[in-house]
């Protein structure tokens, strides 16, 4: 059986963003390596950070839940004191110790090399996947210097890709004056917006509260997949003239107890009254929604009634909902990280338009789906779509 090829790209990520991620891909796309560990850094030697570490952890586990080959590891954060890489390659090194050992570095780190801590023995530990650096071009002695170090015993692979900025200072820069950076990927986005971090004006009550709650609850593909709707409900509440900031607070809330054990959502849903329709009580897809309303209120202190509705009906829609909640349920089914869909594309394109028109569009792909695969459709959804067919036939400006 040929070794396992474990790659280590480590950083203070402060915050994870696009470039981080593109190098990331780039390493695990030229074949190179099996599983690539994304490790932010705990204290970082001659740097202070702007974001907490538990936030730096969590906004790089939403940056890499939509790829399994990207495994976020907390082997720096959880050590104490400075880490030197020669320490991170010893102890990835006993819990694997049959594997292949990669570490990512940048052109330029390459030059700094010979000034590691014991880099004689960290030459040796593993081989270096060197990215280019912004602008392509190498430095004047780099060729000399790599060959000074292969002497030295060390390995280098190039990795063939477009060169990426890896700087995360412009991106603080601009969070710090209300701009939200195109360079972010979209769960870091929201997460730098939701929770106001490097000084985004407009931090949301609860927050701090809510994103630790929702990260113990949720897995981590959930957990982004919520951040990625808050960002797209509060967007097309913007486009649709509704309340951005409620979409957001019920786009970050929706699904928040898409993982409570069937049983006790059962109990939830008893306890409270919330319905005696039997198709709800023996899903969990369908559950989730009105136990979420409950859970959203009794655990997150959600008191909004219309943030709470929008969380109630944001799978199966409801004839008669607000505008805001088809933000929520559209969202839902577009957002970006959502994996593809026959007709996704025309769905987002016409939610740009008109959200009873897309919603609608969308809730009969869900339909369409669901019976052709001779699933159960609920005649909530059923119901829903002949509503939005009326509203939208009496009225053409929708
Ligand atoms: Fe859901
Ligand atoms: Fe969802």
């Amino acid at each position: 059986m040929s070794k396992e090829r474990i790659g280590i790209l480590g950083g203070t990520f402060d915050p994870i963003h696009c470039g981080h991620l593109r190098m990331g891909l780039s390493v695990l796309d030229s074949g190179c390596l099996d599983r690539l560990l994304v490790m932010p850094s705990g204290q970082p030697p001659h740097k202070s950070c702007g974001a907490s570490a538990g936030d730096r952890w969590k906004m790089t586990v939403a940056a890499c839940a939509f790829d399994r080959r990207l495994v976020p590891s907390r082997l720096e954060l959880d050590r104490k004191g400075n880490t030197y890489t020669f320490d991170t390659l010893t102890l990835v090194r006993e819990d694997h110790p049959g594997a292949d050992l990669f570490y990512v570095i940048g052109a330029d780190t390459l030059m700094q090399l010979r000034t590691w801590h014991r880099a004689e023995k960290v030459l040796r530990m593993c081989t270096f996947l060197v990215c280019p650096r912004e602008g392509g071009s190498l430095p004047a002695d780099y060729a000399a210097e790599e060959g000074r170090l292969t002497g030295m015993g060390a390995r280098f692979i190039h990795v063939p890709m477009e060169p990426v900025s890896v700087s995360s200072s412009d991106i603080r820069s601009s969070l710090a004056s209300g701009v939200l950076p195109g360079s972010l990927p979209v769960p870091v986005r929201e997460y730098c917006r939701c929770k106001g971090l490097y000084g985004f004006p407009g931090k949301l009550d609860h927050v701090d509260d809510w994103i630790d709650q929702l990260f113990a609850a949720l897995k981590p593909g959930r957990f982004a997949h919520s951040l990625s709707v808050a960002d797209t409900a509060g967007r097309l509440a913007e486009i649709h003239g509704e309340d951005p900031l409620r979409a957001e607070q019920a786009g970050l809330l929706h699904d928040c107890a898409k993982y409570i054990p069937m049983e006790e959502m059962r109990r939830i849903a008893e306890t409270n009254g919330l319905t005696d329709d039997s198709a709800f009580l023996e899903s969990g897809a369908l559950l989730h929604s009105v136990v979420g309303a409950q859970v959203a209120q009794d655990q997150y202190g959600m008191t909004d009634p219309a943030v709470l509705e929008a969380i109630r009906y944001h799978n199966t829609g409801c004839p008669g909902m607000s505008r805001l909640a088809m933000c929520v349920c559209l969202a839902d089914s577009i957002e970006p990280l959502r994996d593809s869909y026959p007709l996704l594309e025309d769905v987002r394109a016409l939610a740009e338009r008109s959200l009873e028109r897309a919603l609608l569009l969308s809730l009969e792909g869900t339909a369409d789906y669901v019976l052709s695969r001779g699933k159960y459709l609920h005649p909530r959804t059923r119901d829903t779509i002949s509503w939005l067919k009326k509203i939208v036939g009496q009225n053409e400006s929708l």
